[in-house]
């Protein structure tokens, strides 16, 4: 079964998505823009068949059975329930949305109309991540008691661009924070205690942030990641028998290494000449579709509930607010981690 993308928002990742999976052979015959002119640049640029000068257009196309998501977060909730109301799977750009609460009603919606609903976070998908996962269930560095991740890296400092906005949902966490947070789920489960610092922008985005996350049993993560300063990105799960480091930058196909509990490596991987990446998760949720089975696998929808929970509460903590947030910064944030089943830690007098 040949599955039939379309595309919403032709920004930076549209092109790098459309540009990679179209190499790895993935069909995509419409692409829907706010303005007729990017549509039919972006589908010339592409050699796509069809654009569309709007998205209720391009979900509206009977050609097309899936739509990828590639607009800022503050639009993915609305436009991935407008894909879902015309019947589309959709596949949404990290952040999933801006808030858990507005994951939680695209997750059920997807639900209910019986598509798949799935976040882009391609990192989980790539073959790297998934031997990882299996050295683990295996056994091979013990149980893990520890994850560090960084996502640093030297963004525009235009206070206007999306990342700085927030209007469109900008700051450090949702658009890079994501990723340790997510690899730090998928390695530890949802943890019940999450406690956040940050460093707000002028504009009341955060630019830094650093999270300590507990989980069941005691295990607990430290992640960092800004939009101002550039390192190495490493990571590290770490298990009462051994350790997994990933080098730089972890979240891409790079070299890794197993270590028993005294540091002397035992295995080593590389990884580098993977597909970026785009392509797998493209091919796991096209398998979803074809086996009607529209949950579960390496990025379970109600994961993405429970990541974006983990973020309310460390934004909530650090004073970060979007207008998606609503009411009272408590309030909102008690009913999100109801949603996803994460405790609320006591109140700070
Ligand atoms: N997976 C990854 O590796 C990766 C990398 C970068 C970004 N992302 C994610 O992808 C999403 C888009 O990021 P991007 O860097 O591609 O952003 P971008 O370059 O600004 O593009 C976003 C696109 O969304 C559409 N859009 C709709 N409403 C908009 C508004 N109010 N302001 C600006 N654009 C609007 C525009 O397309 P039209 O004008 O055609 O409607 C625009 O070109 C974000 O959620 C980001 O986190 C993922």
């Amino acid at each position: 079964m040949t599955v039939r993308w379309g595309v919403i928002g032709t920004g930076g990742i549209a092109r790098s998505f459309v540009g990679d999976c179209t190499a790895a052979g993935v069909e995509f015959v419409a692409v829907g823009s706010r303005t007729r002119a990017s549509a039919d640049a972006f589908a010339a640029e592409f050699d796509i068949p069809r654009a569309h000068g709007s998205y209720a257009d391009l979900v509206a196309d009977p050609d097309v059975d899936a739509v990828y998501v590639a607009t800022p977060h503050s639009r993915h909730a609305e436009d991935a329930l407008l894909a879902i109301d015309a019947g589309k799977h959709v596949l949404v750009e990290k952040a999933f949305t801006i808030t858990a609460e507005q994951a939680r009603r695209v997750v059920d919606a997807a639900r209910r109309e019986d598509v798949v609903v799935m976040e882009a976070m391609w990192t989980r998908f790539l073959p790297q991540m998934t031997m990882i996962r299996e050295l683990i269930a295996e056994g091979r560095i013990g149980r893990p008691r520890f994850v560090e991740a960084t996502h640093h890296q030297a963004l525009p400092t235009d206070p206007h661009h999306r990342l700085r906005d927030p209007e469109l949902g900008g700051g450090a966490i949702l658009d890079l924070g994501v990723y340790p947070i997510s690899f730090v789920v998928d390695v530890l489960g949802v943890p019940t205690d999450v406690v956040a610092a940050g460093t707000l922008s002028a504009e009341g985005v955060d630019t830094q942030m650093g999270i300590v996350t507990t989980h069941d049993g005691g295990a607990q993560s430290m992640v960092h990641f800004s939009l101002d300063v550039r390192t190495p990105n490493t990571a590290s799960i770490i298990g009462d028998d051994g350790r997994i480091d990933i080098d730089a930058t972890w979240y891409t196909p790079t070299t890794w290494r197993v270590r028993d509990r005294d540091g002397a490596v035992v295995e080593e991987y590389d990884s580098r000449e993977e597909l970026t990446g785009y392509a797998h998760e493209v091919r796991a949720f096209e398998a979803m579709i074809a086996s009607g089975d529209h949950e579960g696998g390496a990025m379970d929808p109600e994961q993405t509930v429970a990541i974006m929970a983990v973020m309310d509460e460390a934004r909530r903590q650090v004073g970060v607010r979007y207008a998606a947030d609503g009411g009272s910064a408590d309030g909102e944030s008690a009913d999100a981690e109801s949603a996803a089943g994460l405790e609320a830690p006591p109140a700070v007098p």
